[in-house]
């Protein structure tokens, strides 16, 4: 079996790469040209195209470029397509929201319209986001409309919307995995659970003093990203193309986690947060809370790795990294990647 992944280099792309190569898989994955390495998530999966043992190739791409992408998927001829990528950064969506449209949404309708013209049989994927229900109450399932709340969440209503269209209009295999937030130690260090991991056990070992952060009553339903590819898989290996919530169906507020995350580094963590009203959001999702009830029945899929569990996981490797930052830190070395933009 061949997989495109767009959002290869991002932290779901990186652990379903990792899953999808367990089953056996070739892998392609779109990469956008950048001044610096943009690999660091999938280099342990890599091995040089030259190598005959190689299972992951690489393409230049990127999603604001259709012909390309149509041309791409003419040659790999792939069987199954995960389209996770896409500005991602809700907060960042404020300051960049044409970029965010361009991206997230018609990024999503270039890669539809290259599968239409293409006529390949491939089974799609598309990463929607529980960020798409807004201000819908709690609990949020798949009957529950969307009421988004920032341009990345308008954005992936509009994804979301094409993908059923072109499901319904040309019969393509196409589904909506509506995935609810989730983390772990590959989190992009913006968000807040790995702001937070990052910036306590930094605290720990005295690399800094301060952590900012912005709502800490926002509440959501985080799980771990490696439960979380296993679903996107699920939903294309059944006989009929649907869409389904992915959630934990437990909500925990930011300050929660901060709570916990310093609470197990010994550390009290109202004396290292800093409210910085530069964090808040124009207009805010207050709590996520899913129902994965769906994906229960029919997918047979159910998250392992709880609260607690993803909390130690992160904490224990940003402990990790922190150890190793002093250690270069100390040796005379400049150490980059601490910023708290996000
Ligand atoms: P992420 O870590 O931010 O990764 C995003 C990926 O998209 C990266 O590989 C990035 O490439 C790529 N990308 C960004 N702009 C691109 C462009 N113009 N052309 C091609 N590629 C581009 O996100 P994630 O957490 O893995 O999430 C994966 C997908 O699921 C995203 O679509 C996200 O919106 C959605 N989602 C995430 C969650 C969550 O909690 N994680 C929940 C619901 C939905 P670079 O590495 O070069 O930046
Ligand atoms: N990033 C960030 N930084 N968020 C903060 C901060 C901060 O300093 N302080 C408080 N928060 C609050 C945000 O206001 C939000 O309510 C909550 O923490 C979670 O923020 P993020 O971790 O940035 O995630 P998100 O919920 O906005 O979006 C993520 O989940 C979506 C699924 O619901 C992203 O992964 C999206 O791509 C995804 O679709």
């Amino acid at each position: 079996m061949k997989a495109f992944i767009t959002g290869i280099t991002g932290q779901d792309g990186s652990y379903l790469a990792e899953f999808l190569l367990g089953k056996g898989y070739e892998i392609h994955g779109l990469i956008r040209r950048s001044s610096t390495f943009n690999t660091a998530r999938i280099d342990h999966l890599y091995r040089d195209f030259h190598d005959p043992a190689a299972r992951i190739f690489l393409h230049y791409g990127d999603l604001s470029v259709s012909g390309q992408l149509t041309d791409l998927l003419y040659d790999i001829r792939p069987d199954e397509i995960y389209h996770l990528g896409a500005q991602s950064h809700v907060r960042v969506s404020f300051d960049m929201p044409e970029y965010t449209g361009d991206v997230t949404a018609l990024g999503t309708l270039r890669l539809l319209e290259a599968l239409r013209k293409t006529g390949i049989p491939t089974r799609f994927y598309q990463a929607s986001s529980s960020e798409m229900f807004g201000a819908a109450p709690p609990p949020q399932n798949e009957s529950t409309p969307f009421r988004p709340r920032s341009p990345y969440a308008a954005a992936k209503v509009y994804a979301h919307h094409m993908v059923c269209n072109y499901r319904e209009a040309y019969g393509l295999f196409a589904c909506n995995g509506i995935l609810f937030n989730h983390e772990s130690p590959r989190r992009g260090e913006t968000f807040v659970t790995r702001k937070i991991t990052r910036a306590a056990t930094r605290i720990k070992l005295g690399l800094t003093d301060r952590l900012y952060l912005g709502n800490l009553d926002a509440k959501r339903d985080w799980g771990y990203a490696g439960d979380y590819v296993e679903a996107m898989w699920l939903m294309l290996q059944q006989e009929r193309a649907d869409d389904y919530v992915i959630a934990t169906g437990h909500t925990h507020s930011v300050r929660e986690f901060a709570q916990k995350v310093f609470g197990i580094l010994g550390l009290d963590y109202e004396k290292y947060v800093v409210i910085d009203p530069r964090y808040f959001r124009p207009t805010e999702v207050d709590v996520l809370l899913g129902d994965a009830d769906k994906a229960r029945r029919i997918l047979g899929w159910q998250p392992k790795v709880n609260f607690d569990a993803l909390i130690a996981m992160m904490v224990e490797a940003d402990l990790d990294l922190a150890g190793r930052e002093k250690t270069l830190l100390e040796a005379g070395y400049v150490v980059s990647g601490n910023s708290q933009q996000g």
